[in-house]
């Protein structure tokens, strides 16, 4: 709240009208929607902390004739007096005292009809000031802060990891080749390795950056570059890492439940399953277990193969919450992944399925940190090991056994906000043939 020195009228933001009831404030935003009827003129502002419908009545001739020319996404200030209202559409109500024009959009292309996704796609940059985007993205804000809190409050140490590599993390198919003045880079497509240098430098290291994939998929679950939260543990093995995952995604659910209801609300969001999420356990299977259970829905998976968007969508909903799926066959996986004491054809990863089709939003596992046998895999999955020497090293001055994975934003708020694209998870998404706006 601030005071404007010649004026006696606070300025708020339509967050804080709760605590301002029945007072005269002034408002700063744009005009998201108009109706009227008869002599009362219904104004749906907003302001970007939130929407408040405004009326303003013919007692008020002024502001009366100033409201009649305002147009869709006109820039405005306010003035009124706020009060509950339960037939308004946030509970509250401002009746207007003065209203002033601060800038005129003329023809603002996106209107109350429907728009196709395509329209809708080329003007995100206008697109996300509607109140549904909006409140996608503030819930995005609520997820990253959730999880700074989270692992802050552990003891991690917040740390980065470099855009620009010389190698791949996730298979050499997804790399985008960029020019690196005399040499070859590529965009990382996960922070993962060099978190693994800073563990064994700071212990318990967590970040939250981009991750690049050259994926020729077309899916509502895939970008091009998308937001990933990674973490990384020295002396830690598999089952400390899902429970610490578990936590993690637990508290990020609450703090969004807690917090961010109005926008969920707005969304429609059925919170029950997020309730859930919060309350019961997460399951447990491991990969062989999956494929059982997918058998029994028709299903037919030989080993060593992929699951799809299909199955994973079935194996959510045999749960109805997250489920971890560990020990995957060692060769469908990526090359750092430690083996299963057990079963060395498995390893000891697994993947986080959110309920409800969202999918995978986290994939994590143990480390291999014996030298010889992370040389071996190097060769086993044909990279090329001068660019890996680095990592090597760590093998080599006080390995010890460590454990960290990654999970995808996009993926995670689409599931808490029940967004069906996780095109709408991320500002401007960067996706198959599209770079613009
Ligand atoms: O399973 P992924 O590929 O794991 C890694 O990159 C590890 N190196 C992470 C680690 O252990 N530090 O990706 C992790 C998560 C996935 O579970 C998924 O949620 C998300 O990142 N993700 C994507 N999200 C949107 N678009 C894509 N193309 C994604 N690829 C992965
Ligand atoms: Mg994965």
């Amino acid at each position: 709240m601030s005071r404007n020195r010649d004026e006696t009228v606070k300025t708020v933001r339509i967050a804080e009208i709760p605590s301002v009831l029945g007072e005269e404030v002034q408002l700063q935003g744009w005009l998201y929607q108009k109706r009227s009827s008869g002599g009362i003129q219904f104004l749906i502002l907003r302001d970007g902390s939130g929407i408040l419908q405004a009326v303003v009545t013919k007692k008020n001739p002024e502001a009366f004739e100033a409201a009649e020319e305002l147009t869709q996404e006109s820039a405005l200030k306010v003035r009124g007096v706020p009060k509950e209202d339960p037939r308004a559409p946030t509970g509250y109500e401002l009746s207007i005292t003065k209203l002033e024009l601060v800038h005129r959009a003329e023809d603002y292309p996106i209107t109350p009809k429907e728009h196709g996704p395509g329209f809708l796609l080329d003007h995100r940059h206008l697109w996300i000031r509607s109140p549904r985007q909006a409140a996608i993205l503030r819930i995005r804000h609520e997820v990253l802060q959730a999880i700074r809190d989270f692992f802050h409050e552990r003891g991690f140490v917040a740390t980065e990891a470099p855009i620009f590599t010389p190698l791949s993390v996730e298979g050499t198919t997804t790399l985008f080749e960029v020019e690196y003045f005399d040499e070859k880079a590529y965009l990382s497509q996960s922070g993962q390795l060099y978190l693994e240098a800073t563990a064994m430098a700071l212990g318990w290291v967590y970040w939250i950056g981009p991750a690049f994939r050259a994926e020729r998929s077309k899916t509502r679950k895939h970008l091009i570059e998308f937001w990933m939260a990674e973490a990384e543990m020295a002396y830690w093995d598999h089952e400390r890492n899902l429970r610490l995952q578990e936590e993690l995604v637990k508290y990020v659910v609450q703090r969004v439940l807690e917090r961010r209801s109005e926008e969920l609300a707005l969304r429609e969001r059925d919170t029950a399953p997020l309730e859930r999420a919060v309350e019961e356990p997460f399951p447990r299977i491991t990969y062989a277990e999956a494929l059982e259970i997918l058998k029994q829905k028709g299903f037919e998976i030989p080993w060593g193969e992929d699951f799809g968007a299909p199955h994973e969508e079935a194996l959510g909903e045999h749960f109805g919450l997250p489920v971890f799926i560990e020990k995957f066959p060692a060769r469908m996986k990526a090359f750092y992944m430690q083996p299963d004491p057990d079963d060395p054809d498995v390893v000891l990863a697994a993947d986080l399925i959110a309920p409800e089709g969202y999918g995978e939003i986290i994939g994590g596992s143990e480390r291999i940190h014996d030298e010889a046998l992370l040389v071996q895999k190097l060769q086993e999955f044909g990279l090329p090991r001068e660019p890996y020497e680095w990592y090597i090293d760590l093998r080599r001055y006080g390995s010890v056994p460590h454990a960290g994975f990654g999970l995808g934003i996009e993926r995670t708020v689409a599931w808490l906000a029940g967004v069906q694209h996780v095109r709408e998870c991320i500002p401007f998404p960067r996706m198959l043939y599209r770079l613009r706006p």
